[in-house]
Parts: C-alpha cells; structure tokens; sequence
C-alpha cells in the first residue's frame, strides 16, 4: 500500500570508490587503475557500467539514494575514461524528464539507477525499482525505467502505471473462529487498512464478512457511503467466535456479494 523502504545492500565493497568493485574480478590494471569517488551513503557506485557513445568512453555509475535528504530519487553519473587527464564524474540529472504524464508520481525514495543495463545498439536503461504513483490515499509501487539516449537525454519512461480506478470493490473476510486472539489486532489492521481507502459510492466500496463457526455479513459494499461510517461500523464488530473455521464457506460467501459490475473487485483475507 505505502512505498516500501528500500531493501537495498550496501554494495560488496562498502568503500565508495567503484575502482574497489572492479578489484573483486582479477583482470583489472592495477598499476593504472582509475578511481571514481561518491557519497557512500548515496550508495555511490551500487550499479557500474561501461559504456561507449560518439564523445568517447564513459563509465556509467548508479546512486540509487542521491538526492539526500530533501529530493532522494537516485540518479546515474556519467564518469569520462581516457580523455588523458581525470575529469570528474558529472551527475546525469535522469529523474528530471523521468516520468509519466497524467497521473501523481512519489519519485522520492525511488532508487533511480538501482538497475543499469546498457543497450547493444546505442544509450542504456536505468531503472528506479521503487517509483511510485498515488490514487487518493493509496500508493501503487510499480517501479520505472527510462530509455536514455546515446546523448544522455530521456528518450521514453516506461512503467505500468494505470489509470487510477475510480470504482473498486473490496470485501474482507473476517476469520472470527476462537483461534483469533486478540481481536483488537484484527481491528487495528481493519482501521490501518481502511483509514487509507477514499470510500463512497462513487469510488471504493468495502464490505465485510465474518467467519468461524457461522458466516456472517457485518455489512454490504454498498451499507456505508464514507470512509469514517465504514471505520465505525469497523470498530463495533465483535468476534463472534466458534469451534469450526469455515474459511472456504466465508470466501465462497465474498465471492457472491453484488459487485459492481466493471469495478475491478479485491478481497482479501485476514
Ligand atoms: C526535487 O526534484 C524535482 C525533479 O526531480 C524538482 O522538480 C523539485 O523541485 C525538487 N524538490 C526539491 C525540494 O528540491
Ligand atoms: C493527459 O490528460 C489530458 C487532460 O485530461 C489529456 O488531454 C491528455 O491526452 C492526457 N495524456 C495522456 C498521455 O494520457
Ligand atoms: C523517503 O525516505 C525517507 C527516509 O527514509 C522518509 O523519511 C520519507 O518519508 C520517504 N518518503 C516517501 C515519499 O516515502
Ligand atoms: C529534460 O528535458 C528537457 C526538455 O525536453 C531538456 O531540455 C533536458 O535536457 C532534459 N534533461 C535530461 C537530463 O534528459
Ligand atoms: C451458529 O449458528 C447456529 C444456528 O443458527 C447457532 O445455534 C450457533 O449458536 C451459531 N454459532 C455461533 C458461534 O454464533
């Protein structure tokens, strides 16, 4: 629901110079090796790339946190090799015309360059695993990847970004059995779930059952027409207990509420 935090390693070789990275294979020159420093708590260095375009050769390095601490989407550093002296590595600015039109993006915390893989017939892909976009209340993390040019500029964001559905069904399905104990956890996880949800008529609806020795509607998709009356009647269900946990008969219950029809429909279990 929320933007995960990123799982990212440090990279195998802590130290924040990608020369150490290329240590770890054994055909590196040694003698005229070539050092390229960043902030390691960027995590300078995660993804390195060769890489070749008309000006000449290029190192290409991902800092998949740069942007520290305000603006933290990652980016990618093109880094000159063999121009005769050492020039330093120029930050490509790639998250800038990474994007895609007509819906909100969270670009922040997205590890852009966390993935780079150059393109045999010219430029390369980099990717930004955690972009996320929101709908209401809810983040979708689908991640992102642009195709950049030989010349370094955004050519194409790709990402599965949908149009945000205005119409969603949603029924939870309760395991209320004697085996659930406490049930003030269940309704903190009902509360943390649906305080999040835009609810009304015309948007999410949300209906719950409840299951253990019997099966019980609490209430319908379509009983509460806002998010604060389905948090209330949320609150007010009890556990209603029993010896027998009748799962299947609970979700076979959800499967036949009145869904909307076109409105893509979730249930999930808990
Ligand atoms: C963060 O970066 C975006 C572009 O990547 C820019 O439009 C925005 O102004 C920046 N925000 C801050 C607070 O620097
Ligand atoms: C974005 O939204 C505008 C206005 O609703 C529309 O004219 C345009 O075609 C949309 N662009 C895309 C790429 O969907
Ligand atoms: C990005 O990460 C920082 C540090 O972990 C966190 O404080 C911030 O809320 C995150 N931003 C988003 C939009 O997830
Ligand atoms: C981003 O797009 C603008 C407008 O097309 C362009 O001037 C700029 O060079 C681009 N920057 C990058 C890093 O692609
Ligand atoms: C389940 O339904 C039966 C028949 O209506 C009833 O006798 C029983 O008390 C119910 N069990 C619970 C736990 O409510």
């Amino acid at each position: 629901m929320a933007p995960r935090r990123p799982g990212l390693g440090v990279p195998r070789c802590g130290l924040l110079s990608v020369v150490l990275r290329l240590c770890l294979s054994f055909n590196v020159d040694v003698k005229n090796s070539m050092t390229f420093s960043g902030p390691v708590e960027d995590l300078f260095g995660y993804t390195v790339q060769q890489y070749e375009n008309e000006e000449g050769k290029w190192v290409l390095i991902g800092s998949p946190l740069a942007g520290q601490p305000r603006n933290r989407t990652g980016d990618v550093y093109k880094c000159p090799v063999g121009r005769g002296e050492a020039l330093p590595c120029v930050k490509l600015d790639l998250p800038v015309n990474t994007s895609i039109p007509n819906v909100t993006e969270v670009k922040e915390n997205m590890t852009f360059g966390a993935t780079l893989v150059t393109n045999p017939k010219g430029g390369f892909l980099a990717c930004g695993p955690l972009y996320a976009y929101r709908c209401g209340h809810l983040h979708y993390t689908t991640g992102i990847c642009a195709d950049v040019s030989p010349a370094f500029q955004v050519v194409n964001s790709i990402a599965p970004v949908q149009e945000c559905g205005t119409q969603l069904d949603i029924v939870i399905v309760l395991d209320g059995s004697n085996s659930i104990y406490p049930w003030d956890s269940v309704t903190a996880f009902l509360n943390n779930l649906l305080e999040r949800m835009d609810i009304g008529p015309k948007q999410t609806q949300v209906g719950i059952v409840q299951y253990g020795e019997n099966v019980t509607h609490e209430f319908n998709l379509n009983t509460y027409a806002s998010t604060e009356d389905v948090l209330l009647a949320a609150n007010r269900i009890v556990q209603r207990g029993g010896r027998q946990t009748m799962t299947a008969l609970g979700i076979d219950t959800a499967r036949r509420r009145s869904w909307r029809p076109g409105a893509p429909a979730g249930a999930s279990r808990r």
